[in-house]
């Protein structure tokens, strides 16, 4: 894995979207992307640019379970906010969380990342080494599917809910094996919360207890960490 160390998430957020925009200038036409505040200021940076994303294709990694349409904390809003709504691609999709059949969701999910493939994947991680929401435990080898949140997914994200009992327990998650098959991955993470899972990500064992660890096996990502994040400064 290439490690990339900045001393300001703004910096981080620039190297990312460079090396997007390098992507694009090569012939990448789908992206895939993620939420949370991790990548805000890289989306930032897209929606300034003059980079024309109207022929390209985005694939979102995740979505909650169960929220009313057009809720603000949904991940389609989020999208819409930070980026769709300035920078409009051909098409985007995101897990639909409100499907009656969440099963058959998951299964057309893997059908679209099939039909799309993912040439940039952006992730961020969480303070215990998820990736999308796949939770420690998860399987390298799934697909999309629906995960339970843990503990302190819900504590983590609980800051964009009213209180923690208003975050679902639920979503609808892009799975390991659909995530390493993108060409290039570029996974951000700024702040100490983060330097535990990401030393573990980088030089620890390679195990399902460690979702992102599974990075170490794949031939193209890229690091990008903050002085908080990067557990060797
Ligand atoms: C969320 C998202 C992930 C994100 C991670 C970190 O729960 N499902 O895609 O990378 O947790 O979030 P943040 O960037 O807010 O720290």
């Amino acid at each position: 894995m290439k490690i990339v160390r900045v001393n300001s998430e703004t910096l981080g957020s620039k190297i990312a979207f460079s090396i997007i925009r390098e992507a694009t200038e090569k012939g990448a036409v789908t992206l895939g992307l993620a939420t949370g505040s991790t990548p805000l200021k890289l989306y930032k940076e897209m929606r300034e640019s003059s980079v024309d994303f109207s022929g390209m294709t985005a694939l979102n990694l995740d979505e909650y379970v169960g929220l009313p349409v057009g809720s603000d904390q949904s991940y389609a809003e989020f999208m819409k906010a930070n980026l769709f709504a300035t920078k409009p691609f051909k098409e985007t999709f995101i897990p639909d969380g409100r499907a009656a059949d969440l099963e058959a969701e998951c299964v057309a999910y893997d059908k679209l990342i099939d039909e799309h493939p993912i040439d940039v994947q952006i992730l961020g991680i969480g303070t215990n080494g998820h990736i999308g929401f796949n939770e420690p435990g998860s399987s390298f080898v799934a697909g999309t599917s629906v995960v339970n949140l843990t503990e302190s997914t819900i504590e983590a994200n609980k800051r964009f809910f009213a209180s923690a009992s208003d975050v679902p327990t639920q979503a609808v998650s892009m799975g390991i094996a659909s995530i390493v098959k993108a060409k290039k991955i570029i996974l951000i993470a700024f702040g100490e919360g983060k330097a535990d899972a990401v030393r573990k990500m980088l030089y620890g064992e390679v195990t399902e207890d460690m979702p992102a660890s599974i990075l170490q096996r794949h031939p193209d990502v890229t690091v990008i960490l903050d002085d908080e994040s990067d557990i060797l400064i």
